[in-house]
């Protein structure tokens, strides 16, 4: 077994979750998506909770990967993770679509917790190393990381949004993250916009002199700038194109009974989503009857996430007093017309459900990127299908192609879902085709060898040049 490593990725968590004794599955969202591909392409370590409270295990390899799980307590994961992560950190990031709690215990132990993360990886990195820290979880971890090793190249991104000026200013430890993240040679964002949101705030809040998007901190130069993240489009792309994906879609389609228009939303149940908004909008259209029941079908596949933290609580509960309203009032015997299933996919199934769908709505109230709608667009070889796009999506400055919506507008978003079930194949394939070379052009490998040239280029820091 390898004692360091030259390339290391450190994450919440890592890339599986545990099933069972000894099986290990890959763990949701988004940042494992994007990043596991390209850890199974380089020979590097990845570090990271194992999703379990009070776990300590020996570093392990699995699906081509080397894994250091570091562990946490279950009173870490209440406070950092439920906590400080979860009911502080994403609401704010994320537009205050949910109050912040804001709470000196929790903060404790975000702090400490980053400095274990730090620690961990300082052990696990060879000299010179480059170390690429992800996520909102650990912004701390690049200010302690240098202190403890100076000698590593270290990278940050954040996978969500960063904030404006006025809603960071809320936070009671707005200056420790800021310089938490200016530990690194390069902060990276997925919009242009969370870029200068943040270097804004240095020079406000801890008055740093900038030249366009270079900080100067303690004699070295931080850059801030954005990599919109991507998906695997050539794998998604074969996987879709596979007689097995091809015939479970319309095994999918007849046990919906065939209906006109297949409508899908794929996502954490998390309240970010705009799940609920979208699921009005469709019961709308069945209530004024521009859809009749039985011509579309809703599938919303909401994968469990977070389930203890108490508005993600709350909100399945809206959403599934939501999905029984519309389909107590317009089903009919053995026919819903919303499948809700509160559970996760494995891939290929997923991917099947994206053949099937004729229209994919991903409306989130705000979301760093959106990979569902990249992955959608991905599996669409046949040009059919319309995507609808929420313009708070990350998503929506590439995919103009999109039927672009706000999703707080209901009216907006029946009109947008109509027009899509509406389009001819003549315009759907003009979309799908456009939509399709941005994806193919912009994939995850190019994310990641955009973000790590820049890492490893000297103008991300002087003393190298
Ligand atoms: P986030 O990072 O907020 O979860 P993204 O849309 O960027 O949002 O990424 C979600 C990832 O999780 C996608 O790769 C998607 O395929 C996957 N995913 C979402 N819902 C499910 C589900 N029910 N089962 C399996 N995977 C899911
Ligand atoms: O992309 C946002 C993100 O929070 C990732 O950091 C995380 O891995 C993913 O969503 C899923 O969330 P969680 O790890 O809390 O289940």
């Amino acid at each position: 077994m390898r004692s360091t490593s030259s390339f290391l990725i450190v994450a919440n968590r890592l890339p599986v979750d545990r099933v069972g004794e000894k099986e290990w599955r890959r763990s949701p969202g988004g940042l494992v998506t994007a990043i596991a591909p390209v850890m199974q392409r380089r020979d590097g370590a990845w570090l990271g909770w194992t999703g379990a409270a009070g776990e300590e295990l020996k570093p392990f390899e699995d699906d081509g990967m080397h894994l250091i799980p570091v562990p946490l307590s279950e009173r870490e994961v209440e406070l950092y993770y439920e906590g400080f992560s979860n009911a502080t950190l994403w609401p704010l990031y994320h537009d205050v679509v949910a109050a912040p709690v804001y709470s000196r215990v929790l903060w404790d132990a975000y702090r400490a917790v980053n400095e274990r993360f730090a620690r961990a990886a300082a052990e696990a990195a060879a000299p010179g190393a480059v170390v690429w820290v992800q996520d909102y979880q650990l912004q701390l971890v690049p200010a302690i990381l240098r202190r403890l090793r100076p000698d590593l190249k270290i990278g940050f991104f954040l996978h969500i949004p960063f904030p404006p000026v006025e809603l960071f200013c809320q936070l009671p430890w707005r200056k420790e993250i800021l310089e938490g993240l200016l530990g690194a040679d390069l902060v990276g964002f997925q919009r242009p916009g969370g870029a200068s949101n943040f270097v804004r705030l240095c020079r406000r809040l801890l008055g740093l002199q900038n030249s366009r998007n270079e900080i100067q901190v303690d004699g070295r130069a931080v850059r801030a700038e954005a990599f919109p993240i991507s998906v695997d489009f050539g794998e998604l792309d074969q996987l879709a194109r596979d007689q097995r994906i091809q015939l479970r879609a319309k095994e999918i389609r007849a046990e919906l009974g065939d209906p006109e228009h297949l409508l899908l939303g794929v996502d954490r149940l998390d309240y970010t989503k705009g799940i609920g908004q979208r699921l009005k909008a469709f019961g709308e259209l069945l209530a004024d009857g521009s859809v009749k029941p039985g011509e579309a079908a809703f599938v919303q596949v909401a994968t469990p996430t977070r389930e203890r933290v108490a508005e993600y609580v709350k909100l399945r509960g809206d959403i599934e007093l939501r999905v029984g309203r519309i389909n107590g009032e317009h089903g009919m015997l053995g026919r819903q017309p919303i499948s809700y299933l509160h559970q996760s996919y494995r891939r290929d199934e997923l991917a099947a459900l994206y053949c099937a769908a004729d229209v994919m709505v991903v409306t989130p109230l705000r979301d760093g990127m959106n990979l569902v709608a990249k992955e959608y667009v991905s599996c669409r070889h046949d040009l059919r299908g319309a995507l609808v796009l929420s313009e708070f999506a990350g998503a929506a400055d590439e995919l103009r192609q999109a039927f672009l919506v706000n999703p707080y507008d209901i009216a907006g978003m029946k009109r947008a879902m109509l027009a899509a079930m509406r389009a001819t194949p003549h315009e759907l394939a003009r979309r799908m085709r456009s939509l399709r070379r941005r994806v193919a052009g912009h994939d995850v490998d190019r994310w990641a060898g955009d973000f790590l040239s820049a890492l490893e280029s000297p103008a991300s820091n002087p003393r190298s040049g």
